[in-house]
């Protein structure tokens, strides 16, 4: 297991966008298994690449901790209905915001075989999707936050 450090809003690649990933490389698939790991171990539901200072269309997420998701080069075809809720973002820590987006997406990306294929997400895995596909074209959600931001309760501050 290998974690990687997240980047934090004010870092220049988090505001840069990312490129295609054409070939499934040994170097992408540790990436791949980096991410999954810092995003777990971080206790977040979603993350790009960027984020750990990759500029590479690659996001992973997990709404639930059971349902880990690859989406290589993903393509947001659809999007339908509204959602406003809360969200929060490993590269800003401490702060939620409230953001309307979809309620619903139908998605085009690629599998870590690099096979095509279409998924639909509803309701908070739409709003995750949406999030990380920001963060591939090197937008935050604070961008879209409605009002100013809300501190986090710090109530998990058992670690150093
Ligand atoms: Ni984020």
């Amino acid at each position: 297991m290998a974690l990687r450090k997240i980047r934090e809003i004010g870092d220049p690649v988090l505001y840069k966008t990312s490129k295609e990933v054409t070939s499934m490389t040994l170097r992408n698939k540790m990436l791949i298994e980096d991410m999954f790991d810092t995003m777990y171990e971080a206790d977040g539901v979603g993350l790009a690449a960027p984020q750990v200072g990759v500029l590479k269309r690659i996001v992973v997420i997990d709404v639930t901790g059971e349902n880990p998701l690859l989406l290589i080069n993903p393509m947001i075809l659809e999007t339908s209905g509204e959602q406003t809720g809360s969200e929060g973002c490993l590269s800003v820590p401490g702060k939620t915001g409230v953001v309307t987006r979809p309620n619903h997406v139908k998605v085009r990306a690629q599998n870590k075989e690099m096979e095509w294929f279409e998924m639909e997400a509803e309701e908070l895995l739409a709003r995750a999707i949406c999030h990380e596909v920001d963060h591939l074209d090197g937008h935050l959600y604070v961008e879209k936050a409605e009002g100013p931001l809300q501190d986090v309760p710090d109530e998990e501050e058992e670690e150093e």
